[in-house]
Parts: structure tokens; C-alpha cells; sequence
């Protein structure tokens, strides 16, 4: 078992990594907690013993998922049992479940720990960690949420034995990123190192900037062509392989600019390819359909702001002109 600090003075907490983690769970539970509220999802085939009076409330299944209505619905189911402070949710599956019980967590009686069981690649390594929370709405994304640190997160590695491909590809995604981030030589470890390794990533960046001021944003690196893409629509992409599309073309923008090298965006190929995740957008996408959806400088009076490679490790780069990013894209479609 891997023991992953994450520290954030006295909100500091572990993050467990392994196979056969969740058995740590009682042991990872907040001090004199009576009872524990077990927020989870039917399609996920695991069950949890916290060692506590303990009851399970099912959420439904994908994005639609994470609304309002379920936190309502939770929040009810909570009360109705009698939940208290003095208790715990304990969240078992993956982003949405986390995202979902860890809101639901920081809003009931404003605020009663949770601990996070990540089921799936992209939780283990991302959702779970950081301490962002939230739910959609018609009009977006993530757009209701809190801050709501866990007490304890659990990756147990062997609960991603039963994750179908596709949704692993999407945390393999996000794993190729890290790389990227101080994670040089991820490939040559064990998943269940290379988990930890990850967090270890995520978790230094959030304990240097939880609220998002600066340096969290290197956590978006490769994410702005990937939202484009997914923004765009129509190209049947999950999330980790758009993000996959976008680390290629980041380093292709980063080496137009002359941040990079050659060796360096081969070393992009090479980590992206080498999680069989695909290289470029299909065939026929057209910049025009997703330059205009890059994030332009509010202040700046022109140019893009994107998440790049360069001399001194990945940082934000403003002011990034058209012509720049439609070389790069000419390059990543090649
Ligand atoms: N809070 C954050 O910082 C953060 C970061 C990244 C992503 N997210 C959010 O995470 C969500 C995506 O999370 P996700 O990719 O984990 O998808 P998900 O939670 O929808 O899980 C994918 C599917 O796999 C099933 N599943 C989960 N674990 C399983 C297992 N071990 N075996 C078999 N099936 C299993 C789930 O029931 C679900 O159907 C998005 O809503 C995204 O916004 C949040
Ligand atoms: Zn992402």
C-alpha cells in the first residue's frame, strides 16, 4: 500500500493506493463517527464495509446524474435517516459519484466529511483528488459547486479490473498528461506506482494553489483543444482521448513557438501512442470549427491563452497568435 500525503495545513489527508486499498477504509475514518452514508452508483460491482452503522443511497448512472435534483434528492435521503455531523458520507465510484457526494457532503448541515473510494482511472488520479466538487446545469458544466477537501481518499487499483476499456482510456488520458508535469518517467512503473505518482502530482499542485489563483491551471495542460473538441461535438471522443488530441497539439503550439524541441513533441507521440490513445482529431476536423473556441485574452487585446511545455516545465503562455496555432494544428493533422 502506497501512502500519498496531501497537504493542506489542518485539512490536510491521505490518499491510499493499491490493490486491496479499500480495506483500509475503516481505519481511514474520521475519529467517534457513529454512521456512515454510502453515496454510489448499481453499475458499480463493489460493496464497502466501513466497520459502522452504515446505509447505501444509489445515484443514477452519467452526466445527468450530476444535478441539482440528485443533491436534493440525497440530501433528503439524509435527513431522513437522521445524519448528522458527527457522521460521514463515503462516496464509492467514480467522478460523478465523487463530484456528487462530495457536494452533497460540503452542502448538508453545511458540511460533514466525506471520504472518497475512486473506482475509476480518471477519479483515482484526478476527480477525487483537489477537493473540487459540484454539479451541471441545462446552462453548463460544473457551474454549482464547492470546495469541499476530503478526509481520506482510497484508489484501491484492483477495482479498475472491472472497468470497461473505453472508460479507462479516458483516465489513461489524463496518466499521459502527468507525464508531462513532473512525471518524466512515469512509464517505466507499476499501476499501482504510477497511480500514486499521479496523485502525488495533483496533489503538490493543489496544496501550492487549492482555489485555482495560478498554478492549478497547469492541470489543464492539453485540455484547450481537447474542450474544443468536445465543445464542437460530433466526434464521439471521451474526454481523456480528446485530452490525449490536445497534449499532441500543445507541444506541436510550444514547439512553433520555439519552447520545445523536436525530441520533446516526439516524446509526446511516444507517451500518447504508448496508451494506444489517438494522435490527431479524425480526419476531415477543420480549424476554423475550433480555433474560435480557444479561450481569448479578456485583457490582452489579442492572441490565446494556452497551457504549454517550455524551458522552464509547463506554465500558462498568453497572447498566442492565430497564425501560430493554425501552423501547429496543420502539423497535428499531418
Ligand atoms: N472534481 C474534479 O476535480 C474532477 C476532475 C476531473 C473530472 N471530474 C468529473 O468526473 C466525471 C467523470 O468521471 P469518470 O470518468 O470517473 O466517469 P463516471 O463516474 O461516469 O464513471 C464511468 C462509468 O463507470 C462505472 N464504473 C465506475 N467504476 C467502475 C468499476 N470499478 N468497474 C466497473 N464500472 C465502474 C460507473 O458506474 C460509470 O457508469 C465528470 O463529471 C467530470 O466532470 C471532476
Ligand atoms: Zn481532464
Amino acid at each position: 500500500m502506497i501512502v500519498v500525503p496531501v497537504s493542506l495545513g489542518d485539512r490536510s489527508y491521505d490518499v491510499i493506493v493499491g490493490a486491496g486499498a479499500s480495506d483500509q477504509l475503516a481505519a481511514l475514518l474520521p475519529r467517534n463517527v457513529s454512521r456512515a452514508a454510502i453515496v454510489t452508483q448499481r453499475s458499480i460491482p463493489y460493496e464497502v464495509d466501513p466497520g459502522i452503522e452504515h446505509r447505501v443511497f444509489f445515484i443514477d448512472d452519467g452526466e445527468e446524474a450530476k444535478s441539482l435534483s440528485t443533491i436534493e434528492a440525497l440530501c433528503r435521503g439524509f435527513s431522513q435517516w437522521g445524519l448528522t455531523r458527527a457522521d460521514v458520507v463515503i462516496g464509492v465510484g467514480g467522478g460523478v459519484v465523487t463530484d456528487v457526494a462530495g457536494f452533497a457532503a460540503a452542502s448538508y448541515h453545511r458540511g460533514v466529511p466525506v471520504i472518497h473510494v475512486a473506482t475509476t482511472l480518471l477519479a483515482q488520479i484526478d476527480a477525487a483528488i483537489g477537493g473540487k466538487t459540484g454539479v451541471n446545469l441545462p446552462e453548463g458544466k460544473n457551474l454549482v459547486g464547492a470546495y469541499w477537501q476530503p478526509h481520506g481518499v482510497i484508489c484501491d487499483t484492483a477495482m479498475l479490473s472491472t472497468l470497461p476499456p473505453r472508460e479507462m482510456r479516458c483516465g489513461l488520458g489524463e496518466m499521459a498528461k502527468y507525464h508531462f508535469l513532473g512525471g518524466d518517467s512515469l512509464d517505466a512503473l507499476p499501476l499501482d506506482e504510477r497511480v500514486a505518482a499521479c496523485v502525488r502530482i495533483k496533489g503538490d499542485v493543489v496544496s501550492s494553489d487549492e482555489r485555482e489563483g495560478g498554478r492549478r491551471a497547469i492541470l489543464n495542460y492539453g485540455h484547450t483543444l481537447a474542450h474544443a473538441l468536445e465543445t464542437a461535438g460530433g466526434y464521439d471522443l471521451r474526454h481523456g482521448e480528446a485530452v490525449a488530441i490536445g497534449l499532441i497539439y500543445a507541444a506541436e503550439v510550444a514547439r512553433e513557438l520555439e519552447r520545445i524541441d523536436d525530441d520533446r513533441v516526439a516524446e509526446h507521440r511516444r507517451v500518447v501512442g504508448g496508451y494506444e490513445l489517438p494522435l490527431a482529431p479524425p480526419r476531415g476536423t477543420r480549424v476554423d470549427a475550433v480555433l474560435p473556441l480557444f479561450a481569448r485574452d479578456k485583457k490582452a487585446l489579442a492572441g490565446v491563452t494556452f497551457v504549454l511545455d517550455g524551458p522552464r516545465g509547463v506554465e500558462v503562455v498568453t497572447g498566442i497568435d492565430d497564425e501560430v496555432l493554425v501552423r501547429a494544428f496543420e502539423r497535428l493533422m499531418a
